[in-house]
């Protein structure tokens, strides 16, 4: 059981529908502050609704959402976008994208370089930050996102299925980059992935969503140890795990 003095995100009685149809009624979650969370469900759930309205770019119809107490807008959060092509401004360098929340936070000159810098060095960034996103891959674009989310120091990142977009290998890169620094940072982080190998790798916990009317399927501790990588994927712990939510999915999300 989660003690509430632990939950980062208190979500109660969650209601929202569209159109006279509803997609959350009556949800409860609890987020323990510094984990990563994977939500993991079939298209058109609700996955992105869920963490739109957790981050306060979508109204809910009903319940609360707390952060330790704090609504969404008292908190400093992260989010990166499930579409990296609409995500960045297109006028400005990969810099000037990771720099623009800095400034509307009104850090000074200095401290902004500062954190550009530190950003660069942890995701280890070898294309040139002054590039206009056009001019980048889809994974060096999604990884600016990824940076610009992070600049902030956020308390809690939201990213929605950050590389469904991207090839396996840049994935794989991408993924274990972000691995690293979230776990170094300690912030909690809640992951949309519609991939249940990556929703498990990057996880310290799994929820499983159905269809519509959205329930829990399963909620998952992935007691993984700390660093995974791709070895990690065929040991006997990773695979044991990935059969408990394949049963799952289909005694209870491909049937329903
Ligand atoms: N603004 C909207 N107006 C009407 N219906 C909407 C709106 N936004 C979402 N929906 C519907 O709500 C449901 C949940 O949508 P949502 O985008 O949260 O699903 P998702 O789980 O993120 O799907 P995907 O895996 O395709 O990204 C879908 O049936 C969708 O059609
Ligand atoms: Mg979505």
């Amino acid at each position: 059981m989660i003690t509430p003095r632990e939950a980062a995100l208190s979500i109660r009685g969650l209601q929202k529908s569209f159109t006279g149809q509803p997609v959350y009624s009556g949800f409860d979650l609890d987020v323990k502050r510094g984990d990563i969370l994977a939500i993991f469900g079939p298209n058109g759930c609700g996955k992105s609704t869920l963490i739109n309205m957790a981050a306060g770019l979508l109204e809910a119809d009903g319940g609360t959402i707390l952060y330790d107490g704090r609504t969404v807008r008292e908190v400093r959060i992260g989010y990166v976008f499930q579409n990296y092509r609409e995500a960045l401004f297109p006028w400005s360098r990969a810099a000037e994208n990771i720099r623009y929340p800095l400034r509307r936070m009104g850090l000074g000159k200095r401290e902004i370089e500062a954190r550009v810098e530190k950003l660069a060095a942890d995701f280890r960034v070898r294309f040139d930050l002054h590039r206009y996103p056009y001019e980048l891959s889809g994974g060096q674009q999604q990884l600016v996102s990824v940076m610009r989310a992070l600049a902030v120091e956020p308390e809690v990142l939201f990213l929605d299925e950050p590389f469904s977009a991207l090839d396996y290998e840049t994935t794989l890169d991408l993924r274990a980059l972000l691995q690293d620094v979230l776990k170094r940072l300690g912030v909690t982080t809640i992951l949309v992935s519609h991939d249940l190998e990556e929703s498990i790798f990057l996880a310290d916990r799994l929820l499983m969503l159905t269809r519509r009317p959205t329930m829990l399927a399963d909620d998952v501790t992935v007691d993984l140890p700390w660093p995974r990588d791709s070895d990690t994927l065929s040991t006997p712990g990773f695979v044991a795990l990935k059969k408990r939510c394949l049963d799952v999915f289909t005694a209870s999300v491909a049937a329903a």
